[in-house]
């Protein structure tokens, strides 16, 4: 009893070093589950929003190598850029506008293999050739989203979406 409380409260301290991270070869699916409990045990005992967020965009740009991934939050009927990685980024968008506005607004995961016939894209990188975004909901409230770009077109499909989904079920939006 005592030695678990210790290791808890010890791992809670310990970082995670970047090359702990276990980088998998394989198909999309493999790499995904192998990630997901990576991300799992990064996230399990640490409350902090924030970094929870910074961890998970980090580890998946670490394993998928995208353009840009990252969280923009609602924050006063906006959303607001969060933990990011890769190029710098517009900081607010509008409901409804771009993928990632109506994502929140219709409350469902966009995929739009070519950015260019999506109408009302927001190109906040011009290399940007296909985007994924996927909404965070909690007690059918839309908190944030998750938005991915890649350079190449056609990048993202319904294993992305089936994964992406459960991971953003992971983090506590208290
Ligand atoms: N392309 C997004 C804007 C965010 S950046 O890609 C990081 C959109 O159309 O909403």
């Amino acid at each position: 009893m005592y030695h678990s409380r210790v290791t808890i409260v010890v791992s809670r301290y310990l970082c995670l070093m970047a090359e702990d991270l276990h980088i998998t070869a394989g198909t999309k699916t493999e790499q995904y589950q192998s990630l997901v409990p990576q991300i799992k045990a990064l996230l399990e005992g640490e409350p902090d929003l924030i970094a929870n967020l910074a961890n998970m965009v980090a580890a998946l740009k670490e394993q998928f190598g995208w353009l840009w991934i990252g969280f923009y939050l609602v924050k006063n009927d906006e959303l607001v850029l969060g933990p990011f990685q890769g190029p710098v980024a517009c900081t607010r968008i509008k409901k409804g506008r771009g993928v990632c506005g109506s994502s929140w607004q219709q409350a469902k995961t966009l995929i739009v293999p070519d950015v260019e016939k999506f109408p009302g894209h927001i190109a906040c990188s011009s290399a940007s050739r296909s985007e994924i975004v996927i909404p965070v909901i909690r007690n059918g409230e839309v908190m944030a989203v998750l938005d991915v770009d890649s350079v190449e077109l056609d990048q993202f499909d319904a294993v992305d979406q089936q994964y992406l989904e459960q991971l953003v079920t992971l983090p506590a939006f208290t």
